[in-house]
C-alpha cells in the first residue's frame, strides 16, 4: 500500500531575511492546498524567539493547513530566544541534528499529500555550526519559494537569494513579493519586472492579508 502511495508535493518557503513574511506565504500556500482538498502537512526545522509570546509560526502554518500536526510534529527544535538556530541550540546546551530533522521532516511528509516547509531566517542561516539551511533545502530536494520585500533593496537581496539557491543546485519555482500594495509604486513595480528578468523566475504577490481569517485569504499557487 505504501508503495503504491505518490510522493508527496513539497514546497520550501525561504526567504531574503527575517521576517519577510515567509510564514504567511507558506500558510497561504498550505491553505491554498488544503482547499483543493489535500491533506497538508507543515514543517518548520528550528523555530527560536518563543519568548516573545505572539502566535508562532508553527501555530499560524497548522491553523492555515488544517494540519492536527502537535507542536513538536512540525518543528522539532524550539527554543525561546530570537536568536539564530545555531546560537538559540548552543544557548540550551545541545546542537541540532541533521538526522533528527531530516527523519522528521520525512515523517511529516508520509503523513500527507502535500507538505510546506517554511526555512528559518535566509538560506545560509546556520542550523547547527557545520549544517547551513540550505542544506536542509537540498537534503529534502523540495523546490523553493523565495519571499522578498516588494521595496527599495530587494532586487539585490532576491538575487543574492536566487544565486545561493541555484549555485547549491536547488529549483527556484517562484519569488512571491510580500506584502504586495494595493497602489504599487512605479519602484515596486519595476523592481517585480527587474527580479523577472534577472533572475528568469516567475514573480508572484501576495497581498496584506486579515490573518485571523484564512478563508479570506486569496489563493496562492506556486
Ligand atoms: N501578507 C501579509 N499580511 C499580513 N501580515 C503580514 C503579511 N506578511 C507579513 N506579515 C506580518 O509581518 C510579520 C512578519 O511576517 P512573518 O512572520 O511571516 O515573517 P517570517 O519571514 O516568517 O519571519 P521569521 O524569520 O521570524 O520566521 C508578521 O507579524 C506577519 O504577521
Ligand atoms: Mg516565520
Amino acid at each position: 500500500m505504501a508503495a503504491e502511495r505518490d510522493q508527496p508535493r513539497g514546497i520550501f518557503v525561504t526567504g531574503t531575511g527575517t521576517e519577510v513574511g515567509k510564514t504567511v506565504v507558506a500558510a497561504a500556500i498550505a491553505r491554498t492546498l488544503a482547499g483543493e482538498g489535500m491533506r497538508v502537512a507543515v514543517f518548520k526545522p528550528a523555530v527560536t524567539g518563543l519568548d516573545e509570546g505572539v502566535e508562532t509560526d508553527y501555530e499560524l502554518l497548522r491553523r492555515a493547513a488544517g494540519s492536527t500536526q502537535s507542536d513538536e510534529e512540525i518543528a522539532p527544535y524550539r527554543y525561546g530566544p530570537p536568536a539564530s538556530p545555531h546560537l538559540a541550540a548552543a544557548l540550551a546546551g545541545e546542537e541540532i541534528d541533521p538526522e533528527r530533522l531530516r527523519r522528521a521532516a520525512g515523517a511529516a511528509a508520509a503523513s500527507a499529500e502535500a507538505v510546506v516547509c517554511e526555512g528559518v531566517g535566509g538560506l545560509l542561516v546556520p542550523l547547527s555550526p557545520g549544517y547551513l539551511l540550505r542544506d536542509f533545502a537540498a537534503d529534502l530536494g523540495y523546490p523553493l519559494v523565495v519571499v522578498a520585500g516588494p521595496g527599495l533593496g530587494t532586487i539585490n537581496h532576491t538575487l543574492l537569494t536566487v544565486e545561493a539557491a541555484r549555485a547549491a543546485g536547488l529549483e527556484v519555482a517562484a519569488v512571491v513579493l510580500n506584502p504586495w500594495p494595493q497602489e504599487p509604486t512605479e519602484i515596486e513595480r519595476s523592481n517585480r519586472e527587474t527580479i523577472a528578468a534577472l533572475a528568469d523566475v516567475p514573480i508572484l504577490t501576495l497581498p496584506q492579508l486579515d490573518l485571523a481569517n484564512p478563508a479570506s485569504w486569496p489563493p496562492l499557487r506556486v
